[in-house]
């Protein structure tokens, strides 16, 4: 019998003014996306921003529904819309931003299993690893580069392949 370890890494840093002009403008939309999130169930407030190698940057939040299934994560919009308006370019960095009145969300809120693997899915599209930022009530951030350091053993499109 042979037990395997993995581990993953991320940074954190102590607030905004330790990241780059690009990661911070990206921090800023996905705040600006949290603000209009629909999230009247949850009251849980999420905003994510994309940004592609062609730099442009997409936005999203999270959308409830009364039938709570049928919503989606702020992740999901923007990778999405990036992808519908842009398909095959790839994903550079990802901000993901979340705030609730409900509670002291004092560490960042890192995405759900299921972003995770759409996340993963556009990563292994282009080959390249998506840096992702993540920040939460307070101005800690911690950045994590590439999507293996959040989803380890993933599932992935060359799994189908014999
Ligand atoms: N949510 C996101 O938007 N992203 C995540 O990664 C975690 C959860 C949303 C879904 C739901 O609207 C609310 O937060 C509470 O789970």
């Amino acid at each position: 019998m042979i037990t395997h370890t993995l581990s993953v890494a991320y940074t954190e840093v102590s607030g905004p003014d330790n990241l780059s002009d690009q990661d911070k403008d990206l921090l800023q939309l996905a705040w600006e996306a949290c603000d209009s999130a629909y999230a009247p169930y949850s009251n849980f407030h999420v905003g994510a921003s994309v940004r592609l190698a062609n730099d442009l940057v997409f936005k999203g939040n999270n959308q409830e529904n009364a039938a709570y299934p049928s919503g989606i994560c702020a992740e999901r919009v923007a990778v999405f819309s990036a992808s519908a308006l842009h398909p095959g370019i790839p994903i550079r960095s990802i901000a993901v931003v979340a705030r609730t009145e409900v509670f002291n969300l004092s560490v960042p809120v890192t995405p759900c299993g299921a972003c995770r693997q759409v996340i993963a899915e556009y990563e292994m599209l282009s080959g390249q690893p998506i840096r992702i930022l993540l920040q939460g009530n307070s101005e800690k951030i911690w950045i994590i580069d590439g999507i293996a350091n959040l989803l380890p053993l993933m599932f992935h499109g060359g799994d189908l392949k014999k």
